[in-house]
């Protein structure tokens, strides 16, 4: 692309950035002096967008450390005011967001680049201060005419299956489920233990996924946790309950309350006496069938958790808050079923 071509890009982009949202600090002269020409070189690499080498690489630049920050000050592109976000050390960290070191544009198929979430010419939208959830769903970080759920599910919905699990999330997240976290829509019953702040509220993808580090760079980039969980969650059989084993949960959902004032009666039972993991019998995003995130029934089984061996079923069967009946086998132990509460359900007939 030509330097006058560039020009007219530089008005058009100089329009778009003020309008829609936040102004793009990449944009801002006094924090980026060399302008275009800190990420574009002439017609670039050929095929790129003008870019002289593959996204990544091209925004750690900055994004990087000191020591690259430091040397882009000295060469003149950047001011020595400006204080990029430094995200080599998280970056580095144990679980991490794939990137493609490869490619150059977020358009290369399969390519996950830091523009896949990102606008490189418009700020990110506003944002809640301490990165603590508030309840209300967030824009996405690469165009805030649109929910960050939206941005997410592009790659982990039903439209782009970007991940591993043989489940599209947004089949389990889908208000239509009899249960499920609300990023889509508020949640059809009430959870007593919640936050009361988040009650019937909303949350996001990022309530949840994101840096384990709170002094860190925020974002689903990378976490110590597995999962890029922004808190620890144990989720194998055998694990000693703790404020901190399972901080994601508790984070927003009472700890004292789960143990001992909630409509299942034997959360203490199981996760205390009997160190199971929530995750043995909780999804963290949704249900296609039970009440409460319950994940026995799904396509896969979880854990030690198989079919009841004398009812030969695995089902959870609960009309209503506060009484249910499990049909399954646990470390040996089989429910045939077990019940709680007032009203014990009938079974449901087999599924094809
Ligand atoms: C912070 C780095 C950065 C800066 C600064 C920057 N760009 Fe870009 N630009 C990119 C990246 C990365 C892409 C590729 C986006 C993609 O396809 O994923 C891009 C794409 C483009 C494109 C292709 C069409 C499009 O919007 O995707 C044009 C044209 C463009 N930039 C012009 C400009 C002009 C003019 C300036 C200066 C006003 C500028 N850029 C400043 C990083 C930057
Ligand atoms: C030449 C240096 C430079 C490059 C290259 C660069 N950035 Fe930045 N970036 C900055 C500066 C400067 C800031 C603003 C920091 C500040 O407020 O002092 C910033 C801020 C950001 C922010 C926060 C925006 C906001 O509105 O709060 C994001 C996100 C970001 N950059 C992503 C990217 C991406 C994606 C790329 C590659 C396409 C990239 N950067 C390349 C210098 C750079
Ligand atoms: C999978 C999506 C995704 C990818 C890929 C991604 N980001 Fe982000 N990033 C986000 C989200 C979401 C946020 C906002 C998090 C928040 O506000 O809590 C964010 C925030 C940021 C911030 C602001 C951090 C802060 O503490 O203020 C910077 C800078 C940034 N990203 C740069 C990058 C760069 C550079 C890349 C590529 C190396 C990249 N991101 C790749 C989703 C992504
Ligand atoms: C451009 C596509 C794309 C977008 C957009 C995207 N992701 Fe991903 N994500 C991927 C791919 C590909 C993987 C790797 C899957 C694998 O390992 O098989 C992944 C992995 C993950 C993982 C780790 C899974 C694991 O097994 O450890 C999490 C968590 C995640 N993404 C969350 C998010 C969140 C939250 C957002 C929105 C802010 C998001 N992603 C946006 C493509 C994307
Ligand atoms: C970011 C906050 C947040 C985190 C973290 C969180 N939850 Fe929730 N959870 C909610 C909200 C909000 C609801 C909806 C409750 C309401 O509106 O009253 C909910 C509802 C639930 C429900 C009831 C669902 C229903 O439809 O009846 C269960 C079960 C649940 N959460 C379990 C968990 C488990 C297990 C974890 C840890 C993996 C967890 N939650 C982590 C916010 C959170
Ligand atoms: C309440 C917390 C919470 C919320 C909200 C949440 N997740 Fe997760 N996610 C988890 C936990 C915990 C795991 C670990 C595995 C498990 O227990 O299912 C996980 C696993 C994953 C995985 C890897 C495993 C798989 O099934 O492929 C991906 C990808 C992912 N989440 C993406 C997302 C996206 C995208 C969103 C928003 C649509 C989202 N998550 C919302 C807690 C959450
Ligand atoms: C043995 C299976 C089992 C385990 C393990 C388990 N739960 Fe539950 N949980 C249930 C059942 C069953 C319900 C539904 C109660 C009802 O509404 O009838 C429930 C309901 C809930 C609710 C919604 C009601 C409320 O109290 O707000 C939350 C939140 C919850 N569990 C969190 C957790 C967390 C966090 C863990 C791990 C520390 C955990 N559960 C471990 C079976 C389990």
């Amino acid at each position: 692309m030509s330097r006058a071509a560039l020009g007219t890009w530089a008005a058009v982009l100089a329009l778009t950035a003020g309008a829609a949202g936040g102004v793009d600090p990449h944009m801002d002269l006094s924090l980026m002096p060399g302008s275009c020409a800190a990420c574009h070189r002439g017609h670039g690499v050929s095929r790129s967008p003008m870019l002289p080498a593959a996204q990544t690489e091209v925004c750690l630049q900055c994004h990087d450390s000191r020591v690259g920050i430091d040397r882009l000050v000295a060469a003149g592109v950047l001011s020595a005011e400006a204080d990029p976000v430094q995200m080599g050390t998280a970056l580095a960290g144990a679980f991490t967001h794939p990137l493609s070191s490869e490619a150059f544009s977020s358009e290369e198929p399969g390519a996950v680049v830091c523009t896949s979430c990102h606008s490189p010419h418009r700020g990110m939208p506003p944002r809640g201060g301490s990165g603590a959830a508030t309840g209300q769903r967030n824009l996405s970080p690469r165009d805030p005419g649109r929910f960050e759920v939206e941005l997410c599910q592009s790659c982990h919905g039903a439209a782009g299956l970007g991940t591993r699990s043989p489940l599209d999330l947004s089949r389990l997240t889908n208000p239509n489920n009899p249960s499920y976290h609300p990023v889509e829509a508020p949640a059809a019953e009430r959870s007593p233990s919640v936050r009361p702040e988040l009650a019937g509220r909303e949350i996001n993808c990022t309530d949840c996924h994101g840096n384990s580090d709170p002094a860190g760079p925020r974002g689903p980039h990378a976490s110590q946790v597995h999962f890029i969980l922004r808190a620890d969650y144990e989720t194998v059989d055998g694990t000693s309950e703790s404020e901190t084993a399972y901080a994601l949960c508790y984070g927003c959902h009472a700890r004292g309350m789960v143990l001992d004032d909630s409509p299942f009666e034997h959360h203490r039972l199981h996760v205390v006496d009997e160190r199971a993991a929530c995750a043995t019998c909780h999804s963290a995003h949704g249900s296609l069938e039970n009440r409460s995130l319950i994940r026995f029934g799904e396509e896969v089984f979880v854990g030690a958790v198989a079919p009841s061996l004398a009812a030969g079923r695995l089902a959870f069967v609960s009309s209503m808050p506060g009484s249910g009946s499990c049909y399954l086998t646990c470390h040996g132990y089989d429910h045939a079923p077990e019940s709680y509460g007032d009203e014990v359900g009938s079974l449901p007939p087999p599924m094809r």
